[in-house]
């Protein structure tokens, strides 16, 4: 069992929206995932209401619950844990990634965002987490996105595909599925899908934040 956390102290950056798609992709893909979700706003557990597709399981835990969880969850058949954090820094944020073999740190293409993660950046590389950085509601084209993209990739790793702001991750959520099930012909699909392939490639690669904070401490 490998887990996945979402985790950047900026709210609406996308956390909660990347771990239900890829989630999706990764069982479509094969493998057997749950979600927790240790956000109080509940987006998963309100995902899972509408929802009418089998899987994945969800569960709404908190920061104290998290390590008895996880003891449990390796024992279990699940290939995936993805864990979903809250938009600000909490005691459960710091569990979280404490619990994760792999941190996603989505990021939009501003200003604020490329400045909000810092604190979280600093606490993966304490804790000497692998990480990576994905790009999140970019424009299709833009200087913006080369200019992110540069800047994050002296700090840590960054997949060879960034997600573009689409309607699709915002109709398939309010209907209970991920964007490839929404529309499985469509970019946003084809994005997630490609996203998943490079996070299991990037899980079985051995770099650390270890390794990545020379970069970072040279930039
Ligand atoms: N690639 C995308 N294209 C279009 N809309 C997106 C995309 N990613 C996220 N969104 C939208 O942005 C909003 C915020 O996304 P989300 O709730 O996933 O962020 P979050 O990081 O989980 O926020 P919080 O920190 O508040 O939990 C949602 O309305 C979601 O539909
Ligand atoms: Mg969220």
């Amino acid at each position: 069992m490998k887990a996945i956390t979402f985790v950047t102290q900026k709210g609406g950056s996308g956390k909660s929206t990347l771990c239900i798609s890829l989630a999706v992709a990764a069982r479509e893909a094969g493998h057997t995932v749950c979600i927790l979700e240790m956000d109080r706003q509940a987006t998963i557990s309100d995902w899972l209401d509408h929802r009418t597709e089998e899987g994945p399981e969800v569960a709404q835990i908190d920061a104290t619950q998290l390590e008895a969880v996880m003891e449990r969850l390796r024992e279990s058949a699940y290939d995936y844990v993805f864990i979903d954090t809250p938009g600000v820094d909490s005691a459960g944020t710091l569990a979280a990634i404490r619990a994760a073999d792999l941190c996603i740190i989505p990021c939009r293409p501003t200003p604020a965002d490329l400045r909000a993660f810092k604190p979280t950046l600093a606490a993966i590389y304490r804790l000497e987490k692998k990480f990576a950085f994905v790009l999140n509601q970019t424009p299709p084209r833009s200087y913006r996105i080369r200019d992110a993209a540069d800047g994050l990739a002296v700090l840590g790793i960054l997949p060879d595909v960034n997600i573009v702001a689409r309607t699709d991750h915002q109709d398939a959520i309010g209907l209970g599925q991920g964007v490839t099930e929404f529309n499985p012909k469509g970019q946003a699909a084809g994005e997630v899908r490609r996203l998943w392939s490079w996070i299991e490639r990037r899980m079985q690669a051995g770099r650390t934040a270890r390794r990545t904070v020379k970069h970072a401490e040279a930039a």
